[in-house]
């Protein structure tokens, strides 16, 4: 019985070897891509569930304020994700993101925790924090990806909710900064 030849680049094919390598690196990183993009879509849609959580248990009028719009931008970016699949060709699929659900995990733990008020504010900010964080990384990569994919719209789409993650992360910031912090620490002395 005949061996199949193996994928070894032989001297002398060299160029077209890394021509087929180019191609291969070019779908493992569509695939890649995909796959990112089934992570942030279940992440998006458990958030939709997550944020009211925390207005519920936010006391701070600029972070309930701050919570409600992005809590809208993230029903929005939930269809944006599903933009992004249609351009591509492909059916929105989710795929449960272990990340994110050890994330909102973590922020339900810190509401259990704590009373109604600045402390709780400030823990709610936090969580909220590592949650735009994490989302930040994913939209750069995915954004990132769909560059060298050539994927112009879903490049343009995932730039778009990139930037309303940032803004999003700053606002908390700047709540933090302003108020609440600073009424926690208040608050915690005796
Ligand atoms: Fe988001």
């Amino acid at each position: 019985m005949e061996k199949k030849s193996k994928k070894t680049t032989a001297s002398g094919s060299k160029n077209s070897g890394s021509a087929q390598n180019a191609g291969m690196e070019t779908s493992q990183l569509m695939k890649l891509f995909e796959d990112e993009l089934k992570d942030i879509y279940w992440a998006e849609k458990a958030l939709t569930k997550a944020i009211p959580k925390m207005i519920k248990n936010a006391t701070s009028e600029e972070l309930i304020e701050a919570l409600q719009n992005h809590l809208e931008e993230t029903r929005e970016q939930v269809s944006r994700v599903e933009q992004v699949f249609e351009s591509i060709g492909k059916k929105a699929v989710a795929k449960k993101c272990e990340a994110m659900e050890g994330l909102m995990k973590e922020a339900e733990g810190i509401m259990e925790d704590c009373e109604p008020g600045a402390m709780c504010d400030a823990g709610i900010i936090s969580a909220a924090q590592k949650v735009e964080h994490y989302e930040i990384a994913s939209y750069g990569t995915l954004h990132k990806f769909a560059e060298t994919l050539e994927l112009t719209d879903a490049a343009e789409l995932l730039a778009q909710t990139l930037e309303e993650e940032k803004n999003a992360d700053e606002k908390l910031t700047e709540i933090a900064v302003a108020t609440v912090n600073i009424e926690a620490a208040e608050e915690s002395e005796v």
